[in-house]
C-alpha cells in the first residue's frame, strides 16, 4: 500500500542512496541511458545514485517491482515508450501501468535502427524486405520481450510490409546484440544507444533508421521510408517514474537533478555519439512525462487491438 512519506522526510531527501531499476539486461540500450544520466544526477542530488538491472517480459516484471515499491523516491524507474503498452499487451498484469507510476520526467527518445548479422545476405533494406518474403521468411529477430521497443519496431515492420519473422526473446537487447554480432541471430531492431557502436565497428549490417530523416550520427544509413515503406516511424522515448503516491516535493527535486544532468556536457557529448540528445528542460519534468504517457497509452492501446 502506498503510503506517504513524512514532510521532514521530503525536506532532507535525498539522505541515503537511490536505486533506478532498469527493467532491461546490463549493457543494453536502457541501461546505458540510466547510467549516464544517474551518474549526472548524483552530483546534484549528493547521493550515490545505483541502478539495478532486472529484465524479463518486455521489461513489464522489474517495472512492476518498481510499481509496488515504497513511494519515498529511493526507488525509480527509468525505462521508455514499452511501459505504453503493458496494459494492452499484459491485460493480467498485477498493475495498471497508467494508474502505478508518478512521473518524474522524460529524458532522451532514441533513434532505432533495423540491423542484422554481418553476413546476412540482402545488401540493402529493399532486399531484405524481398528476402523476408521469400528465402528469408522466418528469419530469427532478437527482441528483449513483448511490449519492450525491439519488440514493437518488429510488430510495426511485420503489419507495414508483410514479412515473416521468428521472434527470439532475450532480458534485453544487450544480449540480444551479443548474439546478433555472434550470428547466432540473424537481425534485429534495436536502438542507437546499443548499435551505433557496433555499425560503426563493421561487426553487424545496418539496414534503416526507423526516423523520418537519417540521422548524424548514421548518415550513410537510409530511413525504411526511402525503401518503399510510407510512413513508418518508430523512436525511443525514456523517462523516469517513481511509485504512485511519491509526494511531489520529492518528485520536483528529482526532476530539478534530472534537467541539470541533461546538460552535462558528458551525457550531452555521450549521447551525441550515440545518435540521440537530451530533451529540453521543459519536458524533463513530471507535467511534461504525464502528458506524454498518458497519450502513448491511448495510441498503443488502439493500435495494439486494432492488430
Ligand atoms: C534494453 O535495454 O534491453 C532495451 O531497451 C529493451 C528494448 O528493446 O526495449
Amino acid at each position: 500500500m502506498a503510503i506517504a512519506a513524512p514532510a521532514f522526510a521530503q525536506e532532507d531527501y535525498p539522505t541515503r542512496p537511490i536505486t533506478i531499476l532498469v527493467p532491461a539486461a546490463a549493457g543494453g540500450p536502457s541501461d546505458t541511458v540510466a547510467r549516464l544520466v544517474a551518474e549526472a544526477m548524483r552530483a546534484d542530488l549528493g547521493q550515490q545514485v545505483l541502478i539495478e538491472n532486472a529484465g524479463g517480459a518486455g521489461g513489464s516484471l522489474g517495472s512492476g517491482r518498481v510499481a509496488a515499491a515504497e513511494p519515498d523516491g529511493y526507488t525509480l524507474l527509468l525505462y521508455h515508450i514499452g511501459v505504453s503498452t503493458f496494459g494492452a499487451l499484459y491485460p493480467d498484469l498485477a498493475y495498471k501501468p497508467g494508474e502505478a507510476f508518478d512521473p518524474v520526467g522524460l529524458v532522451t527518445e532514441v533513434p532505432m535502427t533495423v540491423v542484422g548479422r554481418k553476413d546476412l545476405p540482402p545488401g540493402d533494406m529493399t532486399e531484405l524486405l524481398g528476402y523476408l518474403k521469400g528465402e528469408g521468411a522466418g528469419a530469427t529477430f532478437g527482441t528483449a520481450g513483448v511490449g519492450a521497443v525491439s519488440d514493437l519496431c518488429g510488430r510495426l515492420l511485420v503489419e507495414a510490409t508483410g514479412v515473416k519473422l521468428t521472434v527470439v526473446p532475450y532480458k534485453g537487447t544487450g544480449p540480444a546484440m551479443t548474439d546478433l554480432v555472434g550470428g547466432q541471430i540473424d537481425l534485429m531492431c534495436d536502438q542507437t544507444t546499443n548499435t551505433v557502436n557496433q555499425i560503426k565497428g563493421d561487426e553487424i549490417k545496418p539496414y534503416a533508421v526507423t526516423t523520418k530523416e537519417r540521422i548524424p550520427v548514421l548518415l550513410d544509413v537510409p530511413t525504411i521510408s526511402e525503401s518503399g515503406v510510407k510512413d513508418f516511424e518508430i523512436t525511443a522515448w525514456h523517462a523516469i517514474w517513481a511509485p504512485k503516491g511519491t509526494p511531489e516535493p520529492i518528485r520536483q527535486k528529482l526532476s530539478a537533478a534530472l534537467q541539470k544532468a541533461l546538460t552535462s556536457q558528458t551525457v550531452i557529448e555521450r549521447f551525441a555519439s550515440l545518435g540521440t540528445v537530451p530533451v529540453p528542460a521543459e519536458l524533463a519534468t513530471p507535467a511534461a512525462l504525464d502528458k506524454r504517457f498518458q497519450s502513448e497509452i491511448e495510441r498503443w492501446s488502439k493500435l495494439l487491438a486494432a492488430n
